[in-house]
């Protein structure tokens, strides 16, 4: 059969809320145009992260009744590190709270003046825990990956010419870690090719320095790899992603991502004196070894979650819905990342919205005209998110102008998927009569949160 389906059926229904096009125009309003300023029950469809919002199964969910919450040695403290061990191979296993607990661990001791770290291309609070630890965080894209509207089947890769040119300028000495980010999320959710996972291996061992993966969609990355890379179609997702792990000194991972789990995340390494080091801070602030800011049920959900990731048809599934979606858009025209990502769809919101310029927000009037238009939230990924100011305050725009489309986990069916293009090609159809927006108050770091906006024609 052509038709690829959900595979699962549902067993239990959340129900979602229904506005009029005259309250969200209210509800925009009092949230100053800034979507993460709306309450989640005034949102229909929420494609704002597919962090922490997948539907878990009925296993994790009985598996949450057998969570141990012993302080010490629970019994699923072992059941979610004996998987993370057999997934990996990666033998020393660390729980933390979330990614970014772990990335705060690693890099609070890896990190500090002088030192950079070297990746496809961080995520933002990965490269946040590297800044604030006074490290500098270096992204080195691939070519294919700096272009939005032409399609490539690994455009999340490292440029590895320009790894071996950044490594030789600053030093090995200076560089305590590269890290491999899969799939590439602000990369627009791109897959990394084994072949590149190799051949950065290969010029870390060469130097010196270690390479760890940020793990947080490595079952979506793998099944990129068995359909797209030559000599994968035949293996199993479980192998693949052993292998991609098995090129790695350890990881960092956010199970909210591809571990179905609503919250949690862990480190995994082969260095004892690092883990050591690791746990050692892991204790002030996370939690002790066995369940590191986690309770005993979160560590079971996770342990069952990261194999059910894995499955095939699951898969098949989810990587067919965001082309899905991404496919009925180029139909009609409208601009966006190709090819679809793994986690998300990305909108080209500078295409989109020509006759907006940077210093207009163009993402975040699209993201707005889209909760307007349907009730969809969606997420800015440019010059909001990551334009900074210089000297005289003018606009130093981000490098793309992104609306972010992220599909949480076995959430939404196809027919919802099939409203969200409808909204957006209606969208579309009315481009011309959108306005930027211009900033009236903000914060000085991660502003996008809190930001308050105004249509510009208000002003
Ligand atoms: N690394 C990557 C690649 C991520 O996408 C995220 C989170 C993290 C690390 C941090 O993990 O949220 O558990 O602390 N990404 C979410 C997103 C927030 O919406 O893309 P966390």
């Amino acid at each position: 059969m052509r038709t690829i389906i959900e595979p699962f059926r549902i067993k239990s229904v959340e129900p979602i809320h229904f506005t009029t096009r005259e309250q969200r125009d209210r509800i925009l309003r009092d949230a100053h145009f800034n979507p993460f300023q709306i309450a989640a029950r005034d949102v229909l469809i929420d494609l704002l992260t597919d962090s922490g919002t997948s539907a878990m199964s009925s296993s994790q969910w009985a598996g949450i009744m057998l969570g141990d919450e012993s302080y010490a040695g629970s019994s699923s403290f072992f059941r979610f590190e004996e998987a993370v061990k057999d997934i990996t191979g990666l033998p020393l296993v660390i729980p933390t709270h979330q990614g970014r607990a772990a990335e705060k661990i690693i890099f609070s001791i890896l990190g500090g003046q002088g030192k950079y770290f070297l990746s496809n291309t961080l995520f933002d609070t990965t490269r946040a825990n590297i800044e604030f630890s006074g490290a500098e965080g270096i992204d080195l894209v691939c070519e294919e990956g700096k272009h939005p509207g032409v399609p490539a089947p690994f455009k999340g890769n490292m440029d590895t010419v320009a790894l071996r040119r950044e490594i030789e300028r600053i030093g090995a000495e200076n560089i305590p870690m590269v890290i491999m980010t899969i799939t590439n999320n602000s990369g627009g959710g791109q897959p990394v090719s084994m072949e590149n996972i190799r051949t950065t291996r290969n010029i870390c061992t060469e130097f010196g320095i270690p390479l760890f993966i940020d793990a947080c969609r490595f079952a979506e990355n793998a099944w990129f790899i068995k359909c797209r890379e030559e000599g994968y179609a035949e293996k199993s997702v479980p192998e693949i992603a052993r292998e991609m792990f098995s090129h790695s000194d350890g990881c960092t991972m956010s199970a909210k991502k591809d571990a179905f789990a609503n919250i949690g995340g862990f480190l995994a390494m082969h260095d004892p004196e690092l883990a050591l080091r690791c746990r050692n801070l892991l204790i002030i602030t996370e939690g002790f070894p066995t369940y590191g800011g986690l309770a005993g049920r979160d560590l079971e959900a996770i342990a069952i979650g990261l194999y059910e990731v894995m499955d095939e048809n699951y898969l098949r599934y989810r990587i067919r819905t965001t082309e899905y979606l991404t496919t009925k858009l180029i139909d009609a025209g409208v601009p966006v990342m190709q090819p679809a990502g793994g986690h998300a769809v990305y909108l080209d919101a500078a295409a989109f919205l020509p006759q907006i310029p940077v210093d207009e927000y163009p993402g975040q009037a699209l993201v707005c005209e889209l909760y307007l238009e349907g009730g969809i939230r969606s997420v800015e990924i440019g010059s909001l998110m990551f334009g900074k100011y210089d000297l005289n305050g003018k606009l130093i725009p981000a490098r793309l102008e992104l609306v972010r489309l992220a599909i949480p986990r076995r959430v939404y069916t196809q027919s919802h998927i099939d409203y969200v293009s409808e909204v957006i090609i209606e969208v579309f159809r009315k481009k011309e009569g959108i306005k930027g927006l211009h900033i009236t108050e903000e914060a000085p770091m991660l502003r996008h949160f809190t930001a308050r906006l105004e249509p510009k024609d208000n002003s």
